[in-house]
């Protein structure tokens, strides 16, 4: 077992190189804990496809360029590309062109996302026209890079990108704020690992960082959009004004997830320092506070901008079964939150922690599945 005070803490100057969702085809890795998000993005398709039909189709003879930011590794990515690129080709077809352009698509994320597996799960390039590819669906009809870099900064060349589409990625923030870390100052947050229910100035400190970050975002965007482009976003979001209310991320994050981490304090595997320097860096936006940034920058049309129930994260077989409830809340915790879990206190002790958070959820599995329910934050915006 890691030793009480591990050293090897996520700093925020590392939290972009070493953050990522959990890699591989493991338990509790992404690709196996993302059905949930697959089925959020499904039930917004027609949204999707709405944002898409305002797109400007340019000559066929310029690539159209898709990108997804914030894609992680799994096949949730590869599936949503698929949709936006099949729905621009039935518009082309529609129109007096005669044949729909050559489409290029970026996959982004932070560089330690798993990439590999991400490129493995790809299909392969259909070699024959692209006519051809379009009309398959064992074949991708697109050419496909990976870009790596955080999305709160540039990423492409300016005017160079038709559709930007990013989904439950932009509630991870940049950082954990400084002042959030910082004993000395009244927004360190004692006692707790995410701001579900932290005092004001914690939660102040988290919701301008999220706005800080969020307005990098279009800045950046802002440049790289090609003249009657479109981009659509989903993150997670709250219905509640009071940002220490964090809805569904709440619940995730703030019960048994922080009794865990307490539980490890009270038996002395840790430290409460060492549970009170590790925060999850997730902001859960309200519809204001996500619309003020959106306005403040002035580039974007809002074509919808809107809070809808998402669902819950958890998807299982028996929901009578708590143990497989349990199970399920600890991997979808663990998916997104494991690698940053692994490098404050170490993989043993992270086993140890997600073991009582499955344990902890077995034992309110009911109240789980009635409570857990996710919103999220829809926003679909065209250059102005
Ligand atoms: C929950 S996953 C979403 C994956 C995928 N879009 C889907 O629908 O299943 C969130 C992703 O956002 C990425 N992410 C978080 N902060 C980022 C940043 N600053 N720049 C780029 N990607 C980031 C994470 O690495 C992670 O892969």
């Amino acid at each position: 077992m890691a030793p009480v005070g591990h050293k090897s803490d996520v700093s925020n100057e590392s939290l972009e190189k070493t953050f990522s969702m959990k890699g591989g085809k493991g338990e509790s890795s992404y690709v196996n804990n993302s059905q949930a998000q697959a089925q959020h993005a499904r039930s917004m398709l027609h949204l999707l496809r709405e944002t898409l039909d305002l797109v400007q189709l340019n000559s066929p003879e310029i690539p159209f360029v898709v990108a997804d930011l914030g894609c992680s590794c799994g096949s949730n990515t590869i599936y949503m590309i698929d949709v936006i690129i099949k729905h621009i080709t039935k518009r082309y077809e529609a129109t007096d062109y005669e044949q729909p352009p050559e489409f290029s698509a970026f996959f982004s994320d932070l560089p330690s996302n798993d990439f590999n597996t991400l490129f493995q799960l790809l299909p392969p390039y259909g070699g024959g026209s692209m006519e051809e590819c379009l009309a398959s669906n064992s074949h991708r009809s697109y050419f496909a890079a990976g870009v790596p870099g955080s999305f709160y900064r540039r990423l492409f060349p300016a005017k160079s990108v038709d559709v930007f589409y990013s989904a439950f990625s932009l509630h991870w923030l940049s950082q954990v704020p400084d002042i959030v870390l910082d004993k000395r100052s009244t927004a360190y947050n004692k006692g707790k690992i995410f701001i579900h229910g932290a005092n004001e100035s914690t939660a102040t400190a988290y919701k301008k960082q999220f706005q800080g970050d969020l307005a990098g975002f279009l800045r950046s965007r802002s440049k790289e959009m090609k003249r009657g482009g479109s981009m659509f976003l989903v993150c997670l979001g709250r219905t509640s004004l009071d940002p220490t209310d964090q809805g569904g991320a709440g619940l995730l994050f703030g019960t048994h997830f922080q009794d865990a981490w307490d539980d490890l304090v009270q038996e002395g595997l840790i430290t409460s320092e060492k549970r009170d320097n590790f925060n999850i860096p997730v902001y859960a936006p309200s519809l204001h506070d996500f619309k003020e940034v959106v306005e403040a920058d002035g580039s974007f049309i809002i074509n919808k901008l809107d809070v809808f129930r998402g669902g819950s994260p958890l998807v299982v077989n028996q929901p009578d079964d708590a143990a497989e409830i349990g199970r399920a809340l600890a991997n979808s915790c663990r998916s997104v939150s494991g690698v940053l879990v692994d490098a404050h206190i170490g993989d043993q002790l992270s086993e140890e922690l997600f073991y009582r958070v499955e344990h902890r959820a077995s034992s309110q599995a009911k109240e789980l599945l009635e409570q857990l329910q996710f919103f999220h934050i829809v926003a679909s915006l065209s250059l102005a």
